[in-house]
Formats: C-alpha cells, structure tokens, sequence
C-alpha cells in the first residue's frame, strides 16, 4: 500500500459533524486531505480550525447533489 503522505483523500460535507473528524483523523494519519463543503464560508473556517490544531488541508468547494460541482 502506499505511503500515506501518497495518498489523497477527499472528504465531502467535510465542515462539521463525521466529515470534519474524518479530515483531522485523516490529517494526523499524514494523508493529504481535501476538504470540501457546499459553502465555502463554513468549509473555509473547518480548514482553518484545522490548521490552528497544525493540520495543513486544501480546500474546495463542492456540492454532491450538483452535477456541475462534481
Ligand atoms: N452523527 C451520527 O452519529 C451518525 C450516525 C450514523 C449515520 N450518520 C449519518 O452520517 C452523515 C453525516 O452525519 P453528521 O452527524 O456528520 O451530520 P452533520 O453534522 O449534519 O453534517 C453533514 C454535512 O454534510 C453536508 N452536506 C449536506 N448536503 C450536502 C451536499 N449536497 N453536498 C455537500 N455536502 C453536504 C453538510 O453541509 P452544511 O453544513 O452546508 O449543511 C454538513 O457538512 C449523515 O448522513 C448522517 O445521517 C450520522
């Protein structure tokens, strides 16, 4: 298996609740980890509660029930 500062993991709905765990458990696991969200305002402040705790994770905006945003 890969090393896991290979591997990219890409977390929808990622601003609060199991998504927002996922991205810090995955985070401390040393993946690169994207976060996303359909609002950018509250996925933007999820990265940067992360980034306090020393957690670097990129940022998208993304809505799963929209075509388009996929
Ligand atoms: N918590 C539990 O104990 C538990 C147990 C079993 C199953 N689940 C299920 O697991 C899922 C997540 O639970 P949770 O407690 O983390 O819920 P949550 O705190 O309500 O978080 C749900 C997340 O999904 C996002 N979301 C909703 N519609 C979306 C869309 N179209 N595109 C992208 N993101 C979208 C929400 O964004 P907004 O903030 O913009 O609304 C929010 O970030 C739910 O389906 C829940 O039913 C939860």
């Amino acid at each position: 298996m890969a090393k896991a500062e290979d591997r990219i993991a890409l977390v929808t709905g990622a601003n609060k609740g199991i998504g927002f765990e996922i991205c810090r458990q995955l985070a401390r696991r040393g993946l690169r980890v994207i976060l996303t969200s359909r609002d950018a305002k509250k996925g933007l402040g999820a990265q940067k509660a992360l980034a306090k705790e020393g957690f670097e994770v990129l940022y998208r905006e993304l809505d799963v029930s929209r075509r388009s945003s996929v």
